[in-house]
């Protein structure tokens, strides 16, 4: 296994005289998360493998993400071609000699992984990108993830509109992702595209250009039987949707895009290692529900600011937004969950961060090194704007500046804040962050005696929406 840089959570901006926490309390919290962590690596793994006598208070036990890393890495070592990675490598390659664009299809947890992969992995311009540029990998859009009649038909139309010849840039083909395979938004959607592609392949091709990613059973499964598609993924049981990002979920979508998918799983296995093996201190996982559990116990700190300082990770931001305010917001508790992009919110949100209600802390995203050479100001003959006296300075010091100059502003008003550094916004950095966020809001979980798994509250608008759709309209 490649060495794995490790993510580096720094939480001494929250160490503050007032509205802060104390050494002693972490140390004091320290029994409580080394029981909650042994919960976790003992009682739930056991109990989860074993699927007998689970006590109804942790039902649903979807206790299976957290050695799926190091399990479909070992299947793919031993063997490669009809492993599920080299199975989801096989279907990339597959599309991307046949097609130039792909849809993906799927919402919430079967959509929002893949969406930060695609941003925080690839050239932030990459469907603007020629074929040859792109490497010959296809264009990916998002769909199935809302009920938005202009964004349907605006995809709908662009991709009848760009998709011509009979190459693979005519071509596009849809990935459908939803482990109910009942939900109401993709279902939908998928019957649109589905009815566009089939119009354009011919029934008979359309197996060759639908991949499905679904369980073992139900809706989207028998379609897919009917359908014919023989290339078809799990998602597997035991495996919550918003916690499926390294099963096919986000691996096929992500192979698609040229993402390295190996990398990706060892960026979570060497995660799961320093949660096994780490103290109070250097454990990223205990360390951070450490900080934020405290500050929230002890300061009313209930809002959790992820304030991402690189465009590329706002929609891993997105993803973590979901884990956390499904995972924990029950029960009439729950922090919540806010990502804010700087140095954009800079000028939209800081106002409030600085001098609103304190009951924030911001958990900074940094990026330590950034994929291209830094870009300088420059000097130029029209001065006007008076940035020659910078002009060898470049974006990344601006943002290292900003950075600094923010922190310092929180601290100066005694408003807490940690900093979790990325090597680089890389496949191994997030996939150390995947799974760091996933263990932590777990192990809060069991800190708080919240099941973190299920979404009980998500069915009350199902119910009623179906009701409503099923309503005799009067004329
Ligand atoms: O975390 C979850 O389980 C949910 O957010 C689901 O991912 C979301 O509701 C989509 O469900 P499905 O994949 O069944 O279509």
């Amino acid at each position: 296994m490649a060495k794995v840089k490790p993510l580096v959570f720094d939480y001494r901006g929250s160490l503050i005289p007032e509205n802060g926490i104390t050494p002693d309390q972490i140390q004091q919290l320290g029994a409580a998360l080394d029981s909650a962590r042994n919960e976790i690596l003992k009682t739930d793994v056991e109990l989860f493998a074993s699927q007998t006598n689970i006590p109804e208070e942790k039902q649903p036990l979807d206790a299976g993400f957290f050695e799926m890393p190091e399990r479909i890495l070992d299947e793919y070592q031993s063997n490669r071609p009809e492993s599920e990675l080299g199975r989801i490598l096989d279907t990339a390659t597959r599309l991307r000699e046949r097609v130039d664009k792909v849809v993906v299809l799927g919402i919430g947890g079967s959509y929002m992984g893949a969406r930060a992969l695609m941003e925080t992995c690839c050239q932030p311009y990459f469907n603007e990108l020629t074929r040859a540029e792109r490497g010959g990998r296809p264009r990916m859009y998002f769909e199935g993830n809302n009920v938005d009649n202009d964004w349907s038909q605006g995809l709908l139309e662009f991709l009848k509109n760009h998709s011509q010849g009979d190459g693979p840039e005519g071509k596009w083909a849809i990935v459908v992702i939803s482990k109910s395979g009942g939900t109401l938004e993709t279902a939908a959607a998928f019957r649109q595209f589905l009815a566009a592609l089939e119009s354009e392949v011919g029934t008979e091709n359309l197996p060759d250009y639908v991949v499905p990613v679904t369980g073992e059973s139900g809706k989207l499964a028998s379609l897919a039987d009917e359908i014919g598609c023989q290339d078809r993924f799990l998602v597997p049981d035991g495996v919550g949707g918003r916690f499926s990002v390294l099963s096919a979920v986000g691996l096929l979508p992500a192979a698609i895009l040229g993402i390295d998918i190996v990398a990706l799983l060892e960026g979570a296995a060497a995660m799961n290692s320093q949660f096994r093996t780490q103290p109070l201190g250097s454990n990223p996982v205990l360390d951070y529900v450490a900080v934020n559990h405290l500050l929230e116990k002890e300061q009313g700190v209930v809002t959790r600011v992820l304030s991402v300082w690189s465009k590329s990770l706002e929609s891993a931001g997105f993803w973590y937004d979901q884990l956390l305010a499904e995972s924990l917001g029950k029960f009439e508790r729950g922090a919540l969950p806010l990502t804010c992009l700087n140095s954009r919110d800079l000028h939209s949100r800081a106002q409030q961060h600085q001098e609103g209600a304190r009951d924030k802390v911001m958990n900074n995203v940094i990026v330590d090194h950034w994929r291209c050479d830094p870009l300088p100001i420059g000097s130029s003959e029209r001065n006007q704007d008076q940035l020659n006296e910078l002009s060898d300075k470049t974006l990344p010091d601006i943002m290292s500046a900003a950075i600094a100059g923010t922190n310092q502003a929180y601290l100066d008003d005694n408003r807490p804040t940690t900093n979790l550094h990325f090597p680089a916004a890389d496949e191994a950095s997030l996939g150390q962050f995947f799974q760091m966020m996933m263990l932590a809001t777990v192990l809060e979980g069991r800190l708080l005696e919240i099941n973190p798994y299920g979404q009980p509250g998500v069915e009350k608008y199902k119910v009623n929406m179906n009701r409503i759709l099923r309503e005799p309209v009067d004329k």
